[in-house]
């Protein structure tokens, strides 16, 4: 089977504030898509690379990698699981239905290569996939219902809990169907994995660095500064 990866970039990054999307903030004079993409494309054989913008997008032009012949780009949609959909779907008239696809936030451009690779060799295998996770680390609180400050009705047990982290890796026929399905009818889905677990599948967690970090808040940009620096 071969392997392609889509990067969903349609978002707007409200949460950063800032005059563009987040995708598109710099580290280093490159753009946050441009790191990483090329440093997926750079790690793993992909086949080909498809890339969700905004119907508006004005700053890929600018990126680098729209001069990336291995990179082709498809508009997005108003949620991230449109976008990776939309991506999907113009990927259909070149893959097989059994081919790999990995979807990676454009906002995470600290992933690494002993990640991706872990991801993919653990899973090379396997009938469904699964995604790079994490351990949680903090102690988690439950709050309760209150009209006031937010109350902690109980603590819960963290030792099963992992957070989901990007690459996420499924069958490109299996990932379509379960996209469409979910979101025709109307059900939340935050990434690939909980759309394949509402078609009753169960992802494989594969650990991955917790410094995978997505950047969101205007703080994550030092940081993410920071972790590439060293990584
Ligand atoms: O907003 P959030 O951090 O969840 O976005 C995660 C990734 O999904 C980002 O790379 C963002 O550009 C992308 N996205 C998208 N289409 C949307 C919303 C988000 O491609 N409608």
């Amino acid at each position: 089977a071969n392997y392609w990866l889509v990067v969903p970039a349609a978002g707007i990054g409200q949460r950063m504030g800032a005059e563009r999307p987040k995708q598109y903030l710099e580290i280093g004079a490159r753009s946050i898509l441009d790191i990483t993409l090329s440093r997926l494309l750079d790690h793993a054989p992909f086949a080909g690379c498809m890339v969700a913008l905004h119907a508006r997008d004005r700053w890929w032009p600018d990126c680098h990698s729209a001069r990336d012949a291995r990179i082709q780009t498809c508009t997005g949609g108003g949620e991230r699981a449109e976008s990776v959909l939309s991506a999907l779907r113009a990927l259909a008239g070149q893959a097989a239905a059994s081919d790999w696809v990995l979807v990676h936030d454009a906002a995470r451009p600290c992933v690494h290569r002993e990640d991706l690779r872990r991801l993919m060799d653990t899973l090379a295998d396997h009938p469904v996939g699964g995604l790079l996770a994490a351990p949680v680390a903090d102690t988690l609180k439950q709050a309760a219902v209150t009209d006031h400050l937010p109350e902690v009705e109980v603590t819960v047990d963290r030792s099963r809990l992992w957070r989901a982290l990007t690459p996420q890796m499924f069958r490109l026929g299996a990932l379509t169907r379960a996209l469409e399905d979910h979101l025709a009818a109307g059900r939340a889905i935050t990434d690939e994995a909980s759309a394949m677990e509402l078609s009753g599948y169960r992802p494989v967690l594969v650990e991955g660095r917790p410094d995978n970090i997505k950047i969101t808040v205007p703080s994550d940009l030092a940081l993410a500064e920071f972790i590439l620096g060293r990584l």
